[in-house]
């Protein structure tokens, strides 16, 4: 499920934020940040792979969360800003059986992509579920503490919420 940037950038939309990042060092892979700092920049869009409209379902069936256990660590609390930021943005947003709706906010020493895609024949508007799922993959791995969120996804029968953070043009 990861994807390469080079992969998506065609359906980029740069929004470029103003620049308030704290400053964030680096120190053997792991990043510490210690005030959660605004984003740089942030790109969006929704990638289809291939659409069939139907009808509206209801969340149904047991969320299953994955853990990625590997690539870039990042702090629990810029993470949760980019997912209640990112949620506040697509809330509404209909999604359709192979849409993939994502955004990947850069703080410059790293990024941290967001995306829901519609699976198995579903349709659906995002709603505040969104927050929720979201954070399944960031509280329920790397459990140890705040620090060295590595991020995963969460599936249900209708729907695949991943919280991915990655570094130097990698959302690995
Ligand atoms: C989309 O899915 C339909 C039905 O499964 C298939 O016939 C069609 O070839 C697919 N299109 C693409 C671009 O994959
Ligand atoms: C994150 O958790 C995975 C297990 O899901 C583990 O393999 C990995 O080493 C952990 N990463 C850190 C930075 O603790």
């Amino acid at each position: 499920m990861k994807v390469s940037f080079s992969s998506v950038v065609a359906l980029a939309l740069v929004a470029a934020a103003p620049v308030l990042a704290a400053v964030v060092a680096r120190v053997e892979g792991e990043i510490t940040d210690a005030v959660p700092g605004k984003w740089l920049s942030i790109e969006q869009g929704i990638t289809y792979h291939n659409s069939t409209s139907g009808p509206l379902v209801k969340r149904v069936g047991t969320e299953v969360v994955t853990c990625y256990g590997f690539g870039t660590k990042a702090d629990r609390a810029p993470i949760v800003s980019v997912i209640d930021d990112w949620c506040g943005k697509v809330i509404g947003t209909h999604v359709n059986n192979g849409q993939t709706v994502w955004a990947r906010y850069n703080y410059g020493s790293f990024t941290v992509y967001v995306s829901g895609e519609a699976i198995n024949g579903c349709n659906f508007v995002i709603d505040g579920n969104c927050n929720r799922l979201l954070r399944l993959p960031v509280d329920g791995c790397n459990t140890s503490g705040v620090n060295g969120k590595q991020g995963g996804y969460e599936t249900d029968l209708c729907g695949q919420w991943r919280t991915d953070p990655g570094c130097c043009g990698s959302d690995v």
